[in-house]
């Protein structure tokens, strides 16, 4: 039996969540339990605070945990970081007022500066050689300089909408953040076999994401041409169709370049385009 820790509530809880029930690991959290064991796979998870997440697994009362790298950093706990997930995705950034004029970082020389990550704002500022003075606070730190506790502020910026209703400005990014799985230093061979097990469903799932399965009918003389432009295929799926001529070809193209690919594939003569969503890719 493994245990993973993760976040009760908060940004990466519902995406963490997600990711083991695409993964088979079906976990009951609907009772508020704090430790719920799976039955479809010999794991248990333990809810916790995501600032208390790095400290469990250092510790070994997790084996392995999902955790944001921000507080991996921040904590400096002996963890090992086996695998980044892809979600969660944000940036630990120094803010100001939106009216102050920016001057680079020697702005925050004797400035007060509020934030709950100290550890990672400190190894900042002795890096670019700045002496400022770090307020630790525990939340809602984007209050802080219109209520005169400070004048900046080192937080989480994820959409950036808090800052903008904050009437503050993003000056400088310090740290890109993600969802990481972590793992304590000396798992037994056992609780080993069974995070290489995870970590199969894990990357089978985000080697997904992002990805659409391109069905479409094309005339076989166009067959190396699709070829060309796709490149990253090493061998198309292609079904003869009734009609003479032509056949039905399958590839995969990611998201982000689906529609330019449609249009090219359009112009070399490709009809009746379904695009699919792809759930898993196993390599
Ligand atoms: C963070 C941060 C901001 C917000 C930024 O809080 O403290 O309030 O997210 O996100 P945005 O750029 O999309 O507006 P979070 O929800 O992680 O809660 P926490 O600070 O209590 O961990
Ligand atoms: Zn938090």
């Amino acid at each position: 039996m493994m245990r993973i820790a993760i976040q009760a509530k908060g940004r990466l809880n519902e995406e963490s969540m997600e990711l083991l029930r695409e993964s088979g690991i079906s976990i009951d959290a609907g009772r508020r339990l704090l430790l719920s064991r799976s039955n479809d796979f010999p794991v248990e998870a333990l809810f916790l605070r995501d600032d208390d997440i790095p400290h469990c697994v250092a510790a070994g009362v997790a084996d392995i945990g999902i955790v944001g790298l921000n507080e991996v950093y921040e904590k400096g706990y002996d963890v090992d970081v086996i695998h980044n997930l892809g979600f969660g995705k944000c940036r630990l950034s120094l803010a100001i007022a939106k009216g102050e004029s920016y001057t680079g970082p020697s702005y925050f020389n004797a400035k007060r500066v509020a934030t709950s990550y100290p550890n990672v704002l400190r190894q900042y500022f002795e890096r670019e050689g700045i002496e400022a003075d770090i307020h630790e606070i525990s939340g809602s730190v984007e209050v802080a300089p219109s209520v005169g506790m400070a004048d900046a502020i080192f937080d989480i910026v994820s959409s950036g909408s808090t800052l903008i209703s904050n009437g503050l400005k993003e000056v400088e990014k310090v740290l890109f953040s993600e969802a990481v799985l972590i793992a304590t230093p000396n798992l037994s061979d056992e609780k080993r076999e069974l995070l290489d097990q995870l970590l199969f469903r894990f990357q089978a799932i985000a080697g997904s994401r992002g990805i659409k399965y391109v069905l479409m009918n094309l005339p076989k003389d166009k067959i190396d041409e699709v070829v060309t432009l796709l490149p990253g295929m090493k061998s198309p799926t292609i079904l003869s169709l009734a009609q003479p001529g032509w056949c039905s070809m399958h590839v995969v193209i990611s998201e982000n370049e689906l529609w330019t690919r449609i249009e090219q594939l359009k112009a070399i003569g490709a009809e009746d385009i379904l695009v699919l969503a792809l759930e898993k890719m196993i390599k």
